[in-house]
């Protein structure tokens, strides 16, 4: 048996209704293994629920048994994979990154950028590889909030590129639009020339090998989001709401602009931020500010996680104005809420990888 035989057999089953054959419609897979009797490949399908599987399936294996051999050992060998779940997969801007995390919220103010940073300090705490790129054109406040008021990033020769280097504190590649532009002058860029810079500083900066790459989104929905998810591959996005009615109903617009048809972004859950109060004096009370679990209750109604529940403690006020993310304390309340917020995305991050596989096998059997 050769597999040009097999192919020559296979161009004998029609697609129903287009008048081609499965092999003129790229349907077959390059990975025909012939082993004695043994024949096996892979048929690709444009949808999972694509009508005629079934019958192709079985098509195929009778076109192998009468114009191949009678004796082909066929039955049950063929696989079938399908497109349609794939999500287009941009060109690879950067390739030794291995998980791109987008930060986001509906509203502003309800602490995208410090768990966005406390996330960043944990996950480097716990030995990954990371990378944060401030995208907040309209309140670039991570240079604040890693001390790096100051830095200014400088280019770099690597190979016949000039790349743009990260700063660097607390174990984090830090980029931010502020590097750039003059805190106030942010607000006032157009849409197009704000995307521009921050493709500029996706492209052209020496990120080099991460483990995670987390991007403060601006808050909302807008053109900013598009190129984000247009240019780069993200592996998902995270949700930031207080329980706050008015939070929350942003949080919901965000999450159905992600998942919606044309960014398409999986969601990895969500994060419920200023979540309760517990004054130092009564370490045992919680104080319901902004309402009672309102990011869990919504979690729990669309059907995603809750990755975590950060309360309200001064120190994290504080620690964003001097520089000194939260995060940083062990055996803190907050350095411990936050360590766990970053094991779940861990956890999530590899459970999504496990359980989706870039093209989804169906069973036909
Ligand atoms: N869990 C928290 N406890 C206390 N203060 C917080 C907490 N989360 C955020 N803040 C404070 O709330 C303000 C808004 O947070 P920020 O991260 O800048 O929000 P966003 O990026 O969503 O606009 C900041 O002053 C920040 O220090
Ligand atoms: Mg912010």
């Amino acid at each position: 048996m050769y597999p040009q035989l097999i192919i020559e057999a296979l161009k004998k089953v029609k697609y129903p209704g287009t008048g081609k054959n499965i092999v003129e419609m790229d349907m077959l897979e390059d990975n025909i293994r012939i082993e004695g009797n043994k024949v096996s490949f892979s048929l690709l399908f444009e949808k999972p629920n694509d009508p005629f599987i079934r019958s192709i399936v079985k098509a195929a294996e009778t076109a192998i048994t009468t114009y191949v051999s009678p004796d082909a050992d066929i039955k049950g060998n063929i696989s079938v994979t399908t497109k349609q779940t794939v999500r287009r997969e941009p060109e690879k801007l950067l390739p030794d990154v291995k998980n791109i995390i987008a930060v986001a919220s509906g509203k502003g103010g309800v602490g995208k950028s410090t768990i966005a940073a406390n996330l960043a300090v944990s996950l480097a705490g716990m030995g990954y590889k990371i990378g944060l790129l401030d995208a907040d054109i309209f309140g670039p406040s991570q240079p604040k909030m890693f001390q790096m008021e100051d830095a200014r990033p400088f280019l770099e020769r690597i190979g016949n590129r000039d790349l743009i280097r990260p700063a660097e504190n607390y174990g984090v590649k830090l980029l931010s639009i502020g590097f750039f532009v003059n805190k106030n002058d942010a607000v006032l860029w157009r849409g197009a020339m704000a995307c521009n810079a921050l493709k500029q500083l996706i492209s052209e900066g020496n990120w080099g090998e991460l483990d995670y790459l987390l991007i403060d989104l601006p808050p909302g929905t807008s053109d900013i989001h598009l190129t984000m998810v247009q240019t780069l591959s993200i592996t998902g996005v995270v949700i930031v709401t207080t329980p706050q009615e008015v939070a929350l109903a942003d949080a919901r617009k965000g999450i159905s602009m992600f998942t919606g048809e044309k960014v398409n972004v999986p969601v990895l859950g969500l994060i419920e931020n200023m979540a309760w109060f517990t004054p130092a004096e009564l370490p045992g009370s919680q104080y319901f500010i902004f309402g009672k679990e309102g990011g869990k209750r919504l979690a729990n109604e669309l059907h995603i996680p809750l990755l975590g529940q950060i309360p309200i403690v001064q120190s994290i006020c504080e620690s964003g104005d001097t520089g000194i993310p939260a995060a940083l304390q062990p055996d803190t309340i907050t350095g411990n809420a936050f360590h766990k917020l970053a094991e779940s995305v861990v956890e999530r991050v590899a459970w999504r990888r496990e359980h989706l596989a870039p093209t989804q096998q169906v069973n036909v059997s």
